[in-house]
């Protein structure tokens, strides 16, 4: 009997150092509460708990802002990753970006990143605000239709969760299904979220 494993799922994660992260995160800190006031005069940002504007037309806080230390950041860890999934890449662009705001039970459904036109490679997550127990992201083997628990001693598995470290990045293909757990902590959780398209 021969049972081969194939088709892995790549999560790629990093914790950045103070001194790589210190103008991201300033960069970011300088937008964050402008941005939080804007999202909740919108209509799009209230059809769920959690805050985030759903519609592409906002979610663009990269050229908004002009947040240049982030978007050289994603670039430069995309594009390790890329050259791992796809070396022939000529180039990549980040084209959506928005930030992700949960509060002390707020969660999200499993979803993934694909759009029917023009789907993007890369997806991740950068988190800004990371309290203890603000809930894991947990991601779902790309094949299954429905989440199930993993099988104890099967050497297959279905589901993985990282937790939200602050200054952690998660890249990760943008059709692999995720959601968010339970915000258990009593303080905000807050990310910012990212779609990377091949050029
Ligand atoms: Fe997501």
């Amino acid at each position: 009997m021969k049972i081969e494993l194939w088709f892995p799922t790549a999560i790629y994660h990093h914790d950045a150092s103070e001194s790589e992260i210190a103008g991201v995160r300033a960069e970011l800190q300088s937008v964050v509460q402008q941005e939080l006031d804007e999202i909740l005069t919108r209509s799009d940002a209230n059809s769920r708990s959690y805050i985030q504007s759903r519609l592409s037309a906002h979610r663009q806080i990269i050229q908004k802002y002009d947040l240049t230390a982030f978007h050289d950041f994603l670039i430069r860890h995309a594009g390790a990753f890329l050259s791992k999934l796809y070396p022939d890449a000529q180039g990549i662009e980040v084209r959506e970006s928005w930030f992700n705001f949960y509060a002390p039970g707020d969660s999200q459904e499993v979803h993934n990143h694909l759009h029917a036109i023009h789907p993007s490679f890369l997806s991740g997550v950068f988190y800004l605000s990371a309290p203890v127990g603000c809930g894991d992201i947990k991601f779902y083997h790309p094949n299954m239709q429905t989440a199930i628990p993993n099988p104890q001693g099967s050497i297959e598995n279905y589901e993985t969760c990282y937790a939200p470290v602050e200054n952690r990045l998660m890249l990760f293909r943008s059709h692999v299904p995720h959601a968010v757990m339970p915000n258990r902590s009593d303080a905000m959780r807050v990310s910012v979220s990212f779609n990377i398209y091949v050029i």
